[in-house]
Formats: structure tokens, C-alpha cells, sequence
């Protein structure tokens, strides 16, 4: 099978990286050409730097940019990546985007006979690198089926979770559970440092208990330490949670503290931390105590 990968970001790069040292030829295309070079030296692998040269001969092309815009950008018009994939193709998407979006490129590529699965990822760019991402699909089966084999090569589980949009949904549901979560974190962790704990000690007894989660394991200490300059950027977990209170209003779920905790990030990016990492909700309970000493 060939594959090729339009876009280098944070988590595009590695998940390409990982196809092509599983064997299978990979073309990377990226806006910015500079990434797709340094891709095709780290990797052996090959660059074009147009997206119709680059997906012309690919049994299955996958890409991962930012956003519904970025997507219809990159998919659409004559140098687009639909109107030039060959019949009988697949068309992965991993960008965390609308499921509106995945149900659009569906249709639009069922016109070209062309395969489609929106397949956005958690795990982060260390999962990314490290090959075990979580992903969630959504589309038909006979179409999974076929690529899962590429799938599995940068994931430790990929999972249909019912048809187009059901993968962008799925993604919703784990952009809210981690929303509060943090949120809890940080009014958690800001508590014990008030009350003179020694909160690295309260790390160590508590996530051995109920309250144990991956952000407490991998976050904990560092939103402690206010160290947010690396991970999971807040605009990205913006945009999420748009998509997350939009399909809620849609679909008459009611998100309090989902809508809560964006305003909380709406702050953090007045505040400048538009790239920090999300753990950064603490730092708006770390400047209140600043300002109350
Ligand atoms: N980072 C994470 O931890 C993480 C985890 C899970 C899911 N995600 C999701 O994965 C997606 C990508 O995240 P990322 O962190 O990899 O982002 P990123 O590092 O900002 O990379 C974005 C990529 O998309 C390309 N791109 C964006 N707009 C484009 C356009 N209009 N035309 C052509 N190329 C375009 C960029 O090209 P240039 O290089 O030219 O700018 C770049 O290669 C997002 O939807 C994000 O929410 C991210």
C-alpha cells in the first residue's frame, strides 16, 4: 500500500515517521516545505510539493492540519487533495474537527468513490512519537477494516465507533472529561499548597487512590511547579471546546462546566498563554494568591 501524509505539525510528522518505518512508502506534503524536507531526511521517505503530486498515487492518504478551515483548504478546489486521489482510495483524517466536517468529506469524497474516515487521535505529541495514540473513527466498516493495518502503526488501539462523525464525536466526549478534570486538578493541587501541605508528598498518596488520573500522573508536579510551556496548547483546546458546546447545544446536552472552564482558557489567553499547555488552568488560581499575599 501507498501512503501519503499532508501536514507536519506537532503530531502529523511522527505518525507519518511511524508509517514509513513500518514499511509502508510514505509522500508527506507540508504548507511550510522546510518540515517535509527535514521528514524526508530524518525518515528516508519521499516529499512532493504540490498536494496533487503528492496523493495521486496513494492507496490511502491521511492528513492532519488545524481546523474545519484548514481542512476545506487542504481537501477542496483543483490542487485539492479529494479531486486528485484515484477511485477506490482512502481519505484518513486525524485534524481534531467538527463532525459536521467528517460527514461533508464523506459525502464529498463518496462522489469521487473514494474511502472516508474522520480518525482523530489522544495521546498527545509524546503518544505521537512514541506510536501509541488512541484513535477514533467514525465510517464503514469495509473501509476501516482496510486501514487499520496503517492505523495501528502509530496507535496502541483504533476503534470504529460508528459512522462518519462518530470519531469527532467520540474525541468531544474525551475534550469535556478532560476539561473538568483539570480544572479539579488545579482547585485540587492550589488547596493543598494554601494549606502548607507538602503537596509533592499529596501527589505521591493520592494518585495511588480514586482520584488517580493520567493529567495527575503526567501534569501534577509541573502545574505545581507553574511550568506550562510545553504540551497540549490552549488555543487548540479552544477550538475543541467550541466544537464540544456547539454539538451540545445541537444536541440539547447541557455542558456548564465545559462552557465554565473555556472562559477560564479565554482568560489564560488574554494572559498571553495562548501555546501553553492546558495544566495551565492553575495558573490563574497561582496568580490570586500572588495578588492576595
Ligand atoms: N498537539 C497535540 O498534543 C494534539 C493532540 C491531539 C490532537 N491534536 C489535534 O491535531 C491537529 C494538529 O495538531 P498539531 O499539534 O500537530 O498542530 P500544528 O503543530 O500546529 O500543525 C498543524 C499542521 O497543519 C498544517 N496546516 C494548518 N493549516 C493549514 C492550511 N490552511 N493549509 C495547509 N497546511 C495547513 C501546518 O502546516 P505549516 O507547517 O505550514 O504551518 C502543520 O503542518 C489539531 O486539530 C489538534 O487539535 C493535537
Amino acid at each position: 500500500m501507498k501512503i501519503s501524509f499532508v501536514g507536519l505539525g506537532v503530531m502529523g510528522y511522527p505518525m507519518a515517521g511511524h508509517c514509513q518505518q513500518r514499511n509502508y512508502p510514505t509522500t508527506v506534503y507540508n504548507r511550510t516545505i522546510e518540515k517535509s524536507k527535514n521528514w524526508a531526511k530524518q525518515y528516508s521517505g519521499d516529499y512532493k510539493e504540490t498536494i496533487a503530486e503528492t496523493v495521486r498515487e496513494a492507496d490511502v492518504v491521511m492528513f492532519c492540519v488545524g481546523n474545519d478551515d484548514d481542512i476545506r483548504s487542504v481537501c477542496y478546489g483543483d490542487d485539492g487533495i479529494i479531486g486528485n486521489m484515484k477511485a477506490g482510495g482512502i481519505l484518513v483524517d486525524h485534524t481534531t474537527a467538527s463532525a459536521d466536517i467528517a460527514r461533508e468529506l464523506a459525502a464529498r469524497c463518496a462522489e469521487r468513490k473514494v474511502g472516508f474516515l474522520d480518525a482523530p487521535v489522544s495521546g498527545g505529541q509524546s503518544g505521537a512519537e512514541n506510536g501509541q495514540l488512541t484513535v477514533m473513527v467514525g465510517g464503514e466498516q469495509p473501509v476501516f477494516d482496510l486501514a487499520l493495518p496503517v492505523l495501528n502503526c502509530f496507535a496502541k488501539a483504533v476503534t470504529l465507533m460508528g459512522d462518519h462523525g462518530a470519531g469527532q464525536t467520540t474525541k468531544m466526549v474525551n475534550q469535556i472529561c478532560i476539561a473538568g478534570l483539570i480544572q479539579g486538578l488545579a482547585e485540587a493541587l492550589n488547596f493543598s499548597e494554601r494549606s502548607g501541605l507538602d503537596t509533592e508528598k499529596v501527589l505521591e498518596v493520592i494518585s495511588k487512590g480514586a482520584s488517580q488520573s493520567w493529567q495527575m500522573e503526567n501534569r501534577g508536579k509541573t502545574m505545581v511547579e507553574g511550568k506550562y510551556d510545553y504540551g497540549f496548547a490552549v488555543e487548540w483546546m479552544r477550538k475543541d471546546l467550541g466544537l464540544c458546546l456547539t454539538e451540545g447545544n445541537r444536541i440539547g446536552a447541557r455542558l456548564p462546566v465545559t462552557a465554565l472552564v473555556d472562559q477560564f482558557y479565554q482568560q489564560i489567553m488574554l494572559r498571553g498563554g495562548a501555546r501553553w499547555d492546558t495544566s495551565s488552568l492553575m495558573q490563574l488560581l497561582q496568580q490570586d494568591n500572588a495578588a492576595s499575599k
